[in-house]
């Protein structure tokens, strides 16, 4: 969703900004926007809607000197996606400019408040509410902007990461949080700021999270200083990170998202390393090593997400329940958060995320905690607001993911998943040490397994093209292969706007089945596993209706094969390991759908990378 960079320095701040806010254009967005303190000591502001590119013609001709500069991507949610509504906003008089990530669920009294004092706003935002209620405070307490801020936030409710500049002290940026990340980099004589790491990472790997509502002085003499809503200091803890910029860039693939397609087998590798011994024959996640006695005790797991997550944490559902015998529920975040769920002292739960910023998840753990259950996450950004929030937890190392439908994320977490099952089965004895020895050995052999599948990139390109015109898409699939049908059709409507819906295969008899003709493409995951026969049957009852079946195969298939339109072959595995492989296809197929219609495939439109308002 939204995105601030922010820098005070020596270097002119423009082109940095602008550098920043194409790195934070994953994130997804509709309009940005820009605020400088020029050389000669005037507070401009530059913002437009539609594309980074449409804020850079706009100020190709303006003023846009400057050492220190604030700029945002916007993701609109209070007023519609315009120039006004874009972030920066002024403050009255034209001294401060804010720019802003989250929601200020109070604004409306506070606007009607300061409309009373004679306050009038331009924007239809939340964000001007707040600027024009700092800007209030220092005038009617005659105060400094710090002293300010501090009590302007003790005031709102909601979420927000914020920073401010201010034309009376062009060497001071003032940043805080709640709710939504910011990141502090400390460079070698300047300061740089980020709602993630993206921004920064190419002038210094020194970083500071900001915590839960602390707020932070940035000056470029005088250095940070952090304080907590109520002024009381702390000393920052300095950070290195451990991405780099090649990891940024698309290295030469059309989009982001094929790129990351194509990483899966070394990112599994980096999800793997030091976690699975194949020469001892080992699982060690220190998450559960340190935590051995609570997953062994465990009364039941519950696991909360979203999106492709969600679909992960199904899978998880799966796994854990048959090798490791814990009952496994699955929420989603934003239900769970809202029902007044019960949860027992003994209970785990285990939050999945991607960006480890999403609100509903964030949310829906906080809550959990509150009501005693111990907290796992499983999340890639390193250093996000859920690893921060949860007990203990395993990191999915993948690097950055840019395309905002997920891919590698997805499978990294299916292998944490893997290993966290195997683990606790492994710990609990649910399972024989033959048994996860062989799974241990078929776990190691994944990469190579979609090694081979990628290769079929041509030919689902190819076929592919057959498939602009379609307006609906079903996936189906039994047990593993349930979830990874659910996957397949997220992936497909998120980048190429065709409606597709996921559902159990025997669910199809229930109602989607009315919707079978010549023309609806049905695609079944008909794997060789558990459920084989009864998936064959499936597709015989689509078959007798002429429905267009095409179908992921075990290599080496007849049976499905000869009864279906299309068939794309992926290799054996074990049953549990399946859903691994079995959306690899399923992947390249929604991205060549798209890139077919000449989709915005990295950032498709209404969409957000990283889900930070519920
Ligand atoms: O960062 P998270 O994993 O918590 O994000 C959850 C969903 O927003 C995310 O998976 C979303 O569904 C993706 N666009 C799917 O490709």
């Amino acid at each position: 969703m939204c995105g601030i960079v922010g820098y005070v320095g020596k270097r002119d701040a423009y082109e940095i900004l602008i550098k920043g806010l194409h790195r934070l254009e994953y994130r997804g967005y509709d309009s940005a926007g820009i605020a400088l303190i020029s050389d000669n000591n005037d507070l401009v502001v530059y913002k437009t809607k539609g594309k980074v590119i449409n804020l850079e013609n706009h100020t190709a001709d303006l003023n846009r000197s400057g050492k220190i500069g604030i700029a945002h991507t916007r993701w609109a949610t209070h007023g519609e996606p315009n120039d006004i509504n874009a972030h920066p906003h002024f403050s009255g008089s034209k001294s401060l400019a804010l720019i802003h990530n989250g929601i200020i669920e109070n604004y409306k009294p506070l606007k009607e408040e300061l409309i009373a004092q004679g306050k009038t706003f331009v924007s239809d935002t939340d964000t001007e509410v707040l600027i024009q209620l700092i800007e209030y405070i220092q005038e009617s307490h005659n105060c400094d902007l710090f002293t300010a801020v501090q009590m302007a936030l003790n005031s709102v409710v909601g979420a927000y990461a914020i920073a401010i500049i201010n034309k009376n002290d062009p060497e001071t940026m003032i940043v805080a949080r709640k709710g939504s990340p910011l990141i502090i980099g400390i460079g070698e004589d300047d300061f740089f700021i980020g709602s993630d790491a993206t921004p920064i990472v190419e002038y210094t790997d020194k970083v500071i999270y900001l915590e839960e509502e602390q707020i932070a002085k940035i000056n470029l003499k005088e250095g940070l200083k952090i304080t907590d809503l109520k002024n009381i200091e702390t000393t920052p803890i300095i950070n290195k990170l451990n991405i780099n910029i090649s990891q940024l860039e698309k290295a030469g693939y059309e989009h982001f998202m094929l790129k990351e397609i194509f990483e899966q087998p070394e990112s599994l590798i980096n999800t793997l390393k030091g976690r699975l011994k194949i020469d001892t024959k080992e699982v060690k996640l220190s998450g559960i090593i340190d935590n051995v006695e609570k997953f062994r005790k465990a009364r039941r797991i519950i696991i909360c997400a979203c999106g492709t997550s969600w679909h992960a944490a199904l899978i998880g559902k799966y796994i854990i329940e048959e090798l490791a015998r814990i009952p496994v529920e699955v929420e989603y975040s934003s239900e769970f958060r809202y029902r007044n769920p019960i949860i027992y002292d003994d209970d785990i739960v285990i939050a999945i995320s991607q960006s480890g910023e999403t609100a509903d998840t964030l949310a829906a753990i906080v809550l959990a905690k509150s009501k005693g259950a111990f907290l796992f996450g499983i999340c890639n950004v390193v250093g996000s607001s859920i690893p921060r929030a949860t007990h203990s937890g395993a990191y999915t190392h993948v690097g950055p993911e840019i395309g905002v439908a997920s891919t590698k994320a997805f499978t990294a977490q299916l292998s944490t998943l893997f290993l966290i099952a195997l683990s606790i089965a492994h710990e609990r004895k649910t399972i024989s040490n033959e048994y996860f020895e062989s799974l241990v050995d078929e776990l190691q052999t994944i990469p190579d397994k979609i090694r081979e599948i990628l290769k079929l990139n041509e030919q689902i390109k190819n076929f592919a093209k057959t498939f602009t015109y379609a307006k609906n898409f079903i996936y189906l699939g039994r047990g593993y292969n349930y979830p990874v049908a659910l996957e397949g059709a997220l992936k497909l409507k998120e980048i190429s706007y065709i409606h597709a819906e996921g559902y159990p295969a025997a669910e199809m008899k229930h109602g989607p089945i009315a919707l079978i003709d010549e023309e609806l493409p049905v695609v079944v995951i008909a794997t060789k596993n558990g459920n084989y026969d009864k998936i064959v049957s499936n597709i015989e009852e689509i078959k007798a209706r002429k429905g267009y079946v095409i179908s992921i195969v075990t290599k080496g298939d007849t049976q499905v094969k000869n009864i279906s339109n299309f068939s794309f072959e992926i290799p054996d595995t074990a049953d549990c390991f399946v859903p691994i492989l079995s959306v690899i296809p399923l992947q390249l197929l929604s991205y060549h759908i798209a890139t077919a219609k000449n989709r915005d495939v990295d950032q498709p439109r209404n969409l957000a990378k990283s889900v930070t308002v519920e």
